[in-house]
């Protein structure tokens, strides 16, 4: 594998961003060839390599040029690099897209039937954690002064261990507090998944397809939650119904064969189309209203 023109894309090996990373990419057209439990997979139709790792080792593997883009959760950014500015580094990975999947929250959770009032009720205690540094960052901001026991994992056993009066840990659905008879008391960080790259210029080649990649990207996420509405309509309620229509900039305006009173609209929604729309749609005197999925889209 060619360094100097094949891109090498690192991606969470196993977890919450594996899944949606793939299909991200998959929509972008790539196609991956990849062995069972095989570390790297080959993409057949572009020249771009996906590298799969622990989402830990990602922000590393782009920082330090191994790999030159990664799919990572803001979650992991941050706290590695509050870990480097602590250390008298500097990051230097640039985020270039920010993602609408693997959202998730680091949170401040307490053992059921502890009584919480705010931040300050974290004073003197006990806060088990694998985001320290990030937790770190919380309190100094608070002015609060705890301690942080750092762990490897397994934090939402901790309190229970006795080790830690409550954990500060990421939640997405929530399950795994619930199971735990832990309550969610605070949010430290709202995170998702980012695009990164390494802070070395990339060859022509390779500068030319993280273009192309980060333009596909884009389209991937801007149909996401776009539809394509058909409907019919008396020409005199187009102003009305240009209104409903969901974030949609300029509709076509046809006219109705044999019928001059009336005209079909053709819109992109930009955003999520409900029943409810649809529903003001016919009041306003919208018929044979049509909507379509939309699958690709480049401005
Ligand atoms: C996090 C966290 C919990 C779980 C919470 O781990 O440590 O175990 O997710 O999710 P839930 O609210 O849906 O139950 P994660 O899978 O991110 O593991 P990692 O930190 O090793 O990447
Ligand atoms: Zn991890």
């Amino acid at each position: 594998m060619d360094k100097e023109t094949r891109l090498r894309l690192a991606v969470q090996k196993s977890g919450r961003l594996t899944d949606p990373s793939l299909d991200l990419l998959n929509r972008c057209g790539l196609k991956l060839s990849r062995g069972k439990d095989q570390l790297l997979g080959f993409g057949e139709n572009m020249p771009l390599d996906v590298l799969f790792v622990r989402d830990d080792d990602i922000p590393d593997l782009v920082q330090e040029d191994v790999c030159d883009l990664g799919l990572v959760g803001l979650n992991v950014l941050e706290e590695r690099r509050l870990e480097m500015e602590a250390r008298g580094a500097k990051a230097s990975f640039q985020t270039l897209r920010t993602l609408d999947f693997g959202r998730c929250r680091l949170s401040l959770a307490v053992p059921e039937g502890t009584t919480f009032e705010g931040p300050a009720s974290l004073s003197g205690k006990r806060i088990a954690t694998t985001y320290p540094y990030t937790l770190a960052h919380y309190l100094r901001e608070r002015n609060i002064k705890a301690e942080i026991v750092t762990l490897s994992g397994a934090v939402e056993i901790a309190p229970r261990l006795g080790r830690a009066d409550l954990i500060c840990d990421l939640v997405s659905t929530g399950s795994t507090l619930q199971a735990n008879h832990l309550v969610e008391v605070e949010t430290v960080l709202q995170s998702h998944a980012v695009l990164i790259r390494t802070p070395v210029p990339l060859p022509a080649i390779k500068n030319e397809w993280a273009e192309r990649l980060l333009m596909r990207i884009d389209g991937v996420e801007q149909v996401k939650e776009s539809k394509y509405i058909m409907l019919h309509a008396p020409r005199a309620a187009l102003p009305a119904i240009r209104k409903l229509l969901p974030g949609s900039e300029s509709p076509t305006i046809i006219p109705l064969e044999g019928s001059p009173e009336r005209v079909v609209v053709h819109a992109v929604c930009r955003e999520n189309v409900f029943w409810e729309t649809l529903e003001s749609l016919k009041k306003a005197g919208a018929s044979a209203v049509l909507v379509l999925p939309v699958e690709k889209m480049l401005a």
